[in-house]
């Protein structure tokens, strides 16, 4: 529930609506209760043959001749009391003059009550004197009119109650998506890795989207039935206060059993969004790999995948569906055995013409059929708002649930910290140097082991070495995508987790192994780091990066629109274009890692001709697998299993490292083949 509140503070800043709300909502609830008072006079009026006038004045007269009787018997009483003092002080006068005082109090309080109810008539009378017709027929038609005018109110008020709720309620959600995003992008590369990102996609849909349910309820319903249920008690309990709080009898225990559906509820519901992540796993996996699903023809398995976990789904979310279901009923049930008790004592009332039902008071004067009529209208309609309460109350713990899985994203904190105070890194910085860096993704598993390397400014450092011995590792750790578990990286000498993020990041340009573009046009996705980029720096930098030729070529040109991941270009394409985007972004220290791994060898000549010339002002990182390129470097690092086995030119490491001459000779077996 704690989640669940933090997330309402997302309508804080709307409380005016939903204050608005409120009142709207109490203004219908108003009309609403108002308009089972209309079935006392009908019922009169049908019932006795006479009219609205008659019938108050009938009222009033009887008033007077119960108040005279008590009052008589009132007079007696006092007689009797007077008497009483003649007698002998004994104990059994003393006894009688207790009980004579009790019945002189009860007439006394009788006479207050009729007086009240005489003042309540006349002042009825005055206006039904003044507004209402003496025929019956037209007077029935009259408050029939009134009920269907309410109603009309009623509804013009609940129309605005729900579209104030609705707007408080997507506002907050608008606020707390764009927050939780905001939240989720600053997170670490790890958190991405471990949680997957259908998991953090199925939190801000299908979670939000179950909290925002959650907060309609809460602001919809919350108020606006106890507020009918309210009105209905204190209409019902002018009838009978005695009877409407034997019916109450029943809140109590509803809580108790609601409390327990809605635990319950908060369960089941969490099982159901955890499928519904599990859907858009299987979704992402398939569709982003549709071509492998075809080629390998595994949509039947795929099929079956999405069928189970469907299925999964379906059986979760029946449980969420039948607890919402079993609530109200149960709730209804109990409200009609408490309405009957009421009834039922009403009916002996009234049937016996008594006041005392079981020994207690129940009423001053025996009830007419009507006042049971109606009191049984307004307790019967009560237990339609305790229904809907019923399922308000699962509802929010559903939004419960959600909102826990959505903080659980929000409260991470990112393990790389950002360092806004820190020292600003020097563009052209004068040196990198690793210092017995250690890291492993997962503890226990080292993939980097001491690595020690100090780079120069200007310098181009080539990393070669087996598939998995941790280079694309190495490069993570320099713009900090993760962050080593022992030893440093510095620039000019300042550790990079003590200097200001930002800055580092800025330095850094990166082409990754996956090359990775954005469904936009290809000026947007050159321009991706550096969005405020001219026509003719980006086709500038695509020239850089031997692109300008095949985009000039397409229909659109610079404006072509890539496709989903880039889906409409080649893969050599491609990795050209991460080139120009990292190249425009002008950083002062570029990591390449296979960024013409793709590139047919025309390509990879020109590639390294432009590049010969852009590396010159900076520190270049180039991984490859392709001794070739290793012709524009001017050191190379040879990694095996995650330690650094040498470091030298070409020619130093053909003579003296194992590793690199048997790379070398694989490398150019390969070429002779
Ligand atoms: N996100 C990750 N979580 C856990 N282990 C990882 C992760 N990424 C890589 N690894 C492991 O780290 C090791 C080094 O991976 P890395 O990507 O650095 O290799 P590489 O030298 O770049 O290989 P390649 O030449 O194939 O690109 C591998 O054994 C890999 O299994
Ligand atoms: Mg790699």
């Amino acid at each position: 529930m704690k989640n669940f509140v933090r997330a309402l503070r997302f309508a804080f800043p709307y409380r005016a609506r939903i204050i608005v709300s409120v009142i709207c909502a109490v203004l219908a609830a108003l009309f609403w209760s108002l308009n089972f008072t209309a079935i006392y006079p009908t019922m009169k009026i049908v019932g006795s043959g006479k009219n609205l006038q008659e019938l108050i004045d009938d009222s009033i007269a009887d008033v007077q001749k119960r108040s005279d009787e008590v009052r008589a018997g009132l007079e007696d009483k006092l007689k009797e009391q007077k008497r009483l003092l003649t007698e002998p002080p004994d104990a059994d006068r003393f006894n009688q003059e207790r009980h004579i005082a009790r019945d002189i109090a009860v007439a006394e309080s009788k006479l207050k009550s009729a007086a009240h109810e005489d003042a309540r008539y006349r002042h009825a009378k005055r206006y039904i004197d003044a507004y209402l017709p003496t025929d019956r027929f037209r007077t029935i038609a009259f408050l029939v009119g009134l009920v269907v005018i309410g109603m009309a109110l009623k509804g013009i008020f609940e129309f605005f109650q729900e579209t104030l709720v609705g707007s408080v309620v997507n506002l907050s959600l608008f606020g707390l998506r764009n927050m939780c995003f905001r939240k989720v992008v600053h997170l670490d590369v790890s958190h991405f890795n471990e949680q997957g990102t259908h998991e953090m996609m199925s939190r801000f849909t299908n979670d939000i989207e179950m909290l925002g349910n959650g907060q309609k309820m809460l602001f919809g319903k919350m108020i606006a039935e106890p507020l009918r249920a309210l009105g209905c008690v204190v209409f019902a309990c002018f009838i009978s206060w005695q009877l409407t709080f034997m019916f109450l009898v029943l809140v109590p225990v509803a809580l108790v059993i609601l409390t327990r559906v809605g635990r319950m509820m908060k369960r089941a519901t969490r099982r159901m969004l955890e499928r519904m992540s599990l859907i858009y796993k299987i979704l992402q996996e398939s569709f982003t790999g549709i071509r492998v699903v075809k080629a390998f023809t595994r949509e039947a398995g795929e099929r079956a995948r999405f069928r189970r976990a469907t299925r999964e789904y379906y059986t979760k979310a029946m449980w969420v569906v039948k607890l919402d279901a079993i609530a109200g009923p149960i709730i209804e049930v109990l409200g009609i055995a408490a309405v009957a008790g009421a009834l039922l004592a009403g009916a002996y009332l009234v049937i016996n013409k008594k006041t005392h039902f079981l020994g207690i008071q129940m009423a001053y004067y025996p009830l007419e059929a009507e006042s049971l009529l109606q009191l049984y209208a307004l307790l019967a309609a009560i237990s339609d708002p305790v229904r809907k309460l019923s399922s308000f109350l699962t509802k929010v713990q559903s939004g419960a649930a959600a909102a826990d899985r959505i903080f659980n994203l929000i409260d991470r904190d990112p393990k790389v910290q950002s360092q806004p105070q820190g020292p600003r890194l020097n563009r052209h910085a004068e040196t990198i140097e690793f210092k017995n860096v250690c890291f492993s993704y997962d503890p226990g598993h080292p993939i980097l082991n001491g690595i020690d390397l100090r780079v120069r400014f200007g310098e181009t450092i080539a990393l070669v070495g087996k598939n998995g011995s941790g280079k694309s590792t190495l490069m993570n750790l320099l713009p900090r995508f993760y962050d080593p578990d022992h030893g440093s990286i510095t620039v000019d000498g300042i550790d990079i987790r003590m200097a200001n993020l930002r800055t580092l990041r800025q330095q850094v340009g990166v082409v990754t192994q996956d090359t990775i573009l954005f469904d936009d046009t290809i000026a947007r996705n050159i321009s991706y780091g550096h969005p405020h980029a001219t026509a003719e720096e980006i086709e500038s930098a695509a020239r850089q990066a031997f692109a300008h030729d095949f985009i000039a070529k397409l229909p659109n040109g610079y404006e072509t629109r890539v496709g989903e991941a880039g889906s409409k270009l080649s893969g050599g394409q491609k990795q050209r274009l991460t080139l120009a985007r990292a190249i425009l972004r002008n950083p002062s220290i570029l990591i390449l890692d296979e960024f013409t791994s793709q590139s047919d060898a025309e390509s990879e000549a020109i590639v390294h001709k432009f590049l010969r010339e852009f590396m010159r002002q900076r520190t270049t990182f180039v991984i490859t697998h392709r001794l070739n390129t290793l012709e524009i470097a001017d050191r190379i690092v040879v990694l095996d299993a995650g330690r650094i086995v040498a470091v030298g030119t070409h020619a130093d490491l053909l003579d003296h490292c194992n590793v690199y001459q048997r790379l070398h000779e694989a490398h150019f077996q390969r070429r002779v083949a």
